[in-house]
């Protein structure tokens, strides 16, 4: 959602902030702004809409400021117009303030400062924030106290504690122009070194082309950026001693490398994030004689599996989705019964307490607010029981340094590293895969499945890198010519049935969000009870039927939608005489395993959605109303 950037240092902060905001595009946003101090007064420039608005209204009021803060906003309270756009300021023009986050009791703060005269420029839960500040600045000794390293610093800790609910924060102002400060309280901030020069951001992309080394805030920190270095507190007034660390990421990572979207970059992407998933979770020379040993290597505590009767998954989207396949896998091959939830339903009516039962929270961006409330609360609302009912919790996420990293003690890194397109692809696929890693590990450890199987499993894995380079490479260009048929379509429905309907969830998703065409999911059997009477020669139907347990199925659910006049698309290996009679239009697929079908179904839906939207003109890697990280409830 929102996105923070700010500088202290030796060049020009504008261009600095500027380019740190772009990087932040893909969170979404729909305002900006940039406030910087030059000659003892904060210049602060906001703009409604995309950053170029903010950019030309920049270029009419260049200042060689070496100190700013930057944001994105993602209107929560407030339309996204220029006045509810950050940085909000103080009523003398002297602090600014930029937030990722809500302020839950800023109404009763709001009436407080109302009452002691201070007025209101925005509809924002956020300005509350420079008037606090104001107002503790007013009353503040003149003079620095012997353990108060800054009176603007003590002014901001003091407004912290006035502040309830989940922010970061990073302020400037013109009276103390050598400090920047940042707070985080469950929102992620990090803080970035350069030489004679640091930086801040919500998320690492914004500042990865000046420096690697970072030191992400905690909760309840507080950094103190001045030209001579970084200062960590606590929200008591504590001095924190912390080192950066060293970040592995790569600035072209962030970069479009000659694709036209990162959508599509990422969806080239996913052979590779699926070759260091199976190097990085199976044994290379496991084999069936090996009795003694896991094919897995996760690296999880045996304090997880012990005993273990429950699972339960809470997520949001496509994560969710990707939870289903999850719970396919894992009562199937492990046989440990497993119920997967919308984070933001279980989180107020969570499933009664079921003992020994391991909670999985997965998420790409680990800062997803409805996944982490449902966590801290099976943590919280566990905690005093025996120790069969103690919580145990584990994440699943691309990005082991966010909030969800800190929060919970076990993580799998599903090694897809950043994705910068709204609509996930990659990291859909890299939680596949934590999945199929996690459910073979307990079958092995549970014995549910025969060596030689695991061994089947295990192999056909292997070769689904290669077998998504082979649909990549010959099929898209004949699903960009098929997209062409759809540009005007208004409703698509898609069908799977097993472990591939969650599959047909996940392709209407994806085709919905960035193209803004109606799209449902359906488990292809339940098309008949209801949904069915949608179906005419104006809404197509996308079929997935893959050989295995439900293929016979699939097919005659399909034909029931052909004989309602819709066209019908095909994800199928089945080619020939039979196929033609039923599809409209094939996608073919390669033959694989049932059971590893989903890793393979979910690429053409990609290229589907991906080229129906860039056909339509739309912005693929930021659609309207989305955010990378959903960080509200
Ligand atoms: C995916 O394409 C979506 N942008 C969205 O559904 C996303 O999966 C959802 O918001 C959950 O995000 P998370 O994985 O970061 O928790």
């Amino acid at each position: 959602m929102c996105g923070i950037v700010g500088y202290i240092g030796t060049q020009a902060a504008t261009e600095i902030l500027l380019s740190g905001l772009e990087k932040l595009e893909y969170r979404g946003y729909d305002s900006a702004g940039i406030a910087t101090i030059w000659e003892n007064e904060v210049n602060c420039i906001r703009a409604k809409g995309k950053l170029y608005n903010l950019r030309s209204k920049l270029e009419q009021v260049e200042t060689p400021a070496q100190i700013g803060i930057g944001h994105t906003r993602w209107a929560t309270h407030g339309k996204p117009e220029e006045y509810n756009a950050h940085p909000h300021m103080d009523a003398a023009m002297r602090i600014a303030v930029v937030v990722n986050g809500i302020i839950e009791n800023y109404s009763e703060l709001r009436e407080e400062l109302k009452h002691k005269g201070y007025q209101f420029r925005s509809d924002t839960d956020v300005e509350v924030i420079p008037h606090l500040i104001a107002e503790f600045l007013k009353h503040s000794p003149s003079s620095v106290l012997p353990l108060c390293p800054s009176i603007f610093l003590e002014a901001v800790r003091d407004t912290v504690h006035k502040l309830k609910g989940a922010f970061a924060i990073a302020l400037i102002c013109a009276d103390y122009p050598d400090e920047l400060i940042v707070v985080r309280q469950q929102a992620p901030i990090v803080i970035g070194f350069g030489q004679g020069e640091f930086f801040c951001a919500s998320d690492t992309p914004a500042i990865i082309s000046h420096t690697r080394a970072v030191l992400p805030l905690e909760n309840r920190e507080i950094g103190r950026l001045t030209p001579l270095g970084v200062e960590i507190y606590n929200f008591a007034g504590e001095r924190l001693k912390k080192q950066p660390r060293l970040l592995n990421l790569n600035p072209m990572m962030v970069e479009k490398q000659g694709f036209k979207h990162f959508m599509l970059k990422e969806i080239y992407e996913q052979p590779g994030v699926v070759r260091a998933c199976l190097d990085a979770y199976f044994h290379a020379n496991w084999n069936v004689g090996d009795s003694t040993n896991s094919p897995i290597k996760l690296g999880l505590s045996t304090e997880i599996y012990a005993n273990l009767e429950q699972i339960q998954i809470v997520a949001c989207g496509t994560s969710w989705h990707a939870a289903l396949v999850g719970k396919y896998l894992i009562e199937q091959l492990a046989e440990i019964p497993t119920q997967v939830h919308y984070a933001s339903e279980f989180r107020y009516a969570p499933s009664p307490l079921t003992p020994n039962t391991l909670t999985i929270g997965v998420t790409q961006s680990g800062e997803t607010a409805d996944t982490l409330a449902a966590l801290a609360m099976e943590q919280e609302r566990r905690q005093h029981k025996e120790p069969k009912y103690q919580a145990r919790l584990l994440g699943i996420t691309n990005r082991p340094e966010s909030t969800l990293g800190h929060m919970v003690p076990h993580i799998i890194n599903t090694l897809a590293g950043i994705e910068i397109g709204v609509a996930a692809t990659k990291t859909f696929i890299a939680q596949l895969m934590a999945f199929y890693a996690l459910a073979l590990d307990l079958a092995y450890l549970r014995n549910s499945i025969s060596p030689t199987r695991l061994q089947e499993i295990i192999n056909g894995l292997r070769q689904i890198p290669g077998e998504i380079e082979a649909t990549l490479e010959k099929q898209e260009h004949s699903i960009e010519q098929l997209a062409h048929e759809f540009a005007e379509t208004k409703d698509f429905i898609f069908v799977g049935r097993g472990i591939n309907f969650p599959i047909a969830l996940e392709g209407a998703l994806k085709l919905k969000e960035i193209s803004y065409i109606h799209a449902e999911g359906y488990p292809a059997g339940e098309m008949k009870h209801g949904p069915i009477a949608l179906l005419d020669a104006k809404v197509p139907v996308v079929a997935i039927a893959m050989p295995g347990s439900v293929y016979e199925k699939v097919i005659s659910n399909a034909q029931e939608a052909k004989a309602r006049d819709s066209r019908l698309i095909g994800v199928t290996p089945i080619n020939g005489t039979q196929a033609a009679e039923i599809f409209d239009n094939l996608i073919p697929v390669s033959k694989v395993d049932e059971l590893l079908s989903p890793i393979l179904t979910l690429i053409p839906l990609q290229l589907l959605a991906y080229h129906i939207a860039a056909l339509r003109g739309l912005d693929v890697d930021q659609p309207r109303n989305l955010a990378k990280s959903v960080t509200v409830e």
